[in-house]
């Protein structure tokens, strides 16, 4: 039997949508590194994770959780160049990583063959985790963002990549992407202890009057993201509440 706990929080902005994020986050943190000495945490790219980032990397939260005990991943790369922009790890790494104590990350190689880095990913988590075949990771903590056609980490709607029930991380060539992805698969984001999604503009109205109703049966990925065994956070800013 599944058992999901969903919470949805309504932030005024971006910065307390950021704020209620980084709570979640480093109680979390706490929480795993009490139990077991480390937290493992996923990351996606995209815009609207960057308050975040540039929030717990500030003075009043970089000591707000041991970033020594933390264990970064990311839930998804674009097929670039590390100097790219484009770089999902780039960006987490120049706007957090580089600012508090976190050294151990693990960056899935975008820049080589998509086939092979996703191989890679998967054997290294197999490794981190200590899974036998048919297992999936438990990650403390994965964030999300969700798109405007309801795609969630690089699952876009239609795409092979959304059906894959036995891979941990799978490359994926989205059309409306102008380039191959790496992508964690949906049952390693459904075996999460906590999935944190953020959403936040006025863009997002739409997709999210689908994506929030869990009720029904999913017909968009970010709208099948339920954790089996653990807790679904939606937090998303008044402007994309309200339209
Ligand atoms: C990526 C992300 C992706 C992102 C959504 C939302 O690599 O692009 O992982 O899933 O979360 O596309 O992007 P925005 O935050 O820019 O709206």
């Amino acid at each position: 039997m599944q058992t999901t706990h969903l919470s949805l929080y309504v932030t005024e902005d971006t910065r307390s949508m950021a704020e209620t994020a980084a709570g979640i986050i480093v109680e979390r943190a706490r929480e795993a590194i009490a139990r077991c000495g480390a937290f493992t945490l996923a990351l996606s790219g995209g815009t609207t994770p960057r308050p975040l980032f540039h929030l717990l990397a500030s003075p009043e939260w970089s000591d707000a959780m041991d970033w020594s005990k933390a264990h970064i991943y990311w839930v998804d790369e674009r097929c670039v160049s590390l100097e790219s922009d484009r770089s999902n790890y780039r960006t987490a790494r120049q706007l957090l990583l580089s600012r508090v104590a976190a050294t151990r990350f693990y960056r899935m190689k975008g820049e080589e063959n998509p086939e092979l880095a996703a191989r890679a990913y998967e054997a290294l988590l197999r490794e981190h985790f200590g899974l036998v075949p048919g297992d999936f990771p438990r990650f403390d903590c994965i964030l999300l963002g969700v798109g405007v056609d309801g795609h969630t980490a690089s699952l876009f709607p239609n795409d092979p990549a959304l059906r894959e029930t036995k891979r941990l991380v799978v490359d994926a060539y989205p059309a409306a992407c102008g380039e191959g992805r790496l992508t964690l698969t949906l049952p390693v984001l459904n075996n999460a202890r906590c999935c944190i999604f953020l959403a936040s503009g006025k863009e997002k109205y739409h997709v999210l009057s689908t994506a929030l109703n869990l009720t029904a049966a999913p017909v968009l990925p970010a709208q099948m993201v339920r954790p089996h065994h653990g807790t679904l956070c939606w937090i998303i800013d008044d402007t994309a509440y309200q339209g």
